[in-house]
């Protein structure tokens, strides 16, 4: 951990809350109320947005500084491209200048910027810069930094079946052979460990299309806290609260326990 970056000292007391032997490995996030913090304050929805570029970077900096290796942040689903054209052009542009500013900050911290979703359908202005990134930290070995874009869950299991009934038809793969792994192989996310924690900001309770193969036992954390609040404080408290939850897939409690002996 680098308890050298700036702003870690006042985050002394709960960093000391935090056991630093039992991070998770892969945190993923829904990054939901920039509209409503904006409308709050009489302004236009998309000052939410471009105010909530600040809280990514913090939960990606102090991801980095922990050593989580995985942070996967949903950015804009499948169902977003539903919102007015004008709303999703400002998320559009944001999305590929936030990132190309950032990029000599990731390369610096060794982050590793990978993207899902159905990345065809995004405008080329937005695709080039991200794809710059992409390129430009390909080589990074620390916090592997995932953007959900027009992501939907369900559409990536209907490709990764879709897929698989295909190298059935072609001969290359038989019925029987077809396991979790081979459905897992064909999703956007694969060789990524699944999200241990899984956080959604601004209140709602629901997954809305995210992660829904990969987020089978994931803890899920809820926080009213509108995404462009979202500070590092905050998310540390939904790690400590994490840390508090006993994960025991599908076995009793005493099993846990005992194997933890
Ligand atoms: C999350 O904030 C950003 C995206 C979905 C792209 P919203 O824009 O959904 O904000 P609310 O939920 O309307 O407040
Ligand atoms: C989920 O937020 C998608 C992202 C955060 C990118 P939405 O605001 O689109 O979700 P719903 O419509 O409230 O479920
Ligand atoms: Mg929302």
């Amino acid at each position: 951990m680098n308890l050298q970056a700036p702003g870690m000292k006042e985050l002394k007391p709960q960093l000391d809350r935090l056991d630093l032997s039992r991070l998770p490995r892969h945190v993923a996030m829904i990054m939901d109320g920039n509209g409503r913090w904006a409308q709050a304050r009489g302004l236009d929805r998309s000052a939410g947005h471009y105010e909530g570029v600040k809280s990514v970077r913090l939960a990606t900096e102090l991801s980095s500084d922990l050593g989580i290796d995985f942070l996967t942040l949903y950015a804009f689903s499948t169902e977003n491209w539903n919102r007015p054209q004008q709303e999703v052009d400002v998320l559009m542009h944001l999305i590929g200048m936030a990132i190309q500013q950032e990029t000599p900050d990731l390369v610096k911290n060794n982050v590793h910027l990978r993207l899902i979703g159905d990345l065809e359908r995004m405008p080329e202005e937005a695709w080039n810069r991200l794809h710059a990134c992409e390129v430009a930290t390909a080589e990074c070995t620390g916090l592997t930094l995932t953007l959900a874009l027009s992501y939907s869950g369900r559409r990536e299991l209907t490709r990764a079946a879709s897929e698989i009934a295909r190298a059935v038809a072609e001969g290359s793969l038989s019925l029987s052979d077809i396991s979790e792994e081979t459905l897992a192989r064909h999703l956007h996310t694969q060789g990524m460990p699944d999200p241990d924690l899984l956080i959604r900001t601004g209140g709602e309770e629901r997954i809305s299309n995210y992660l829904l193969w990969q987020a089978a036992y994931s803890e899920l954390y809820f926080t009213p806290t509108l995404w462009p609040d979202f500070d590092k404080s905050a998310y540390l408290e939904a790690l400590i609260n994490y840390q508090g939850r006993e994960r025991r897939f599908g076995k009793t409690g005493d099993q846990v326990k005992s194997s933890h002996l």
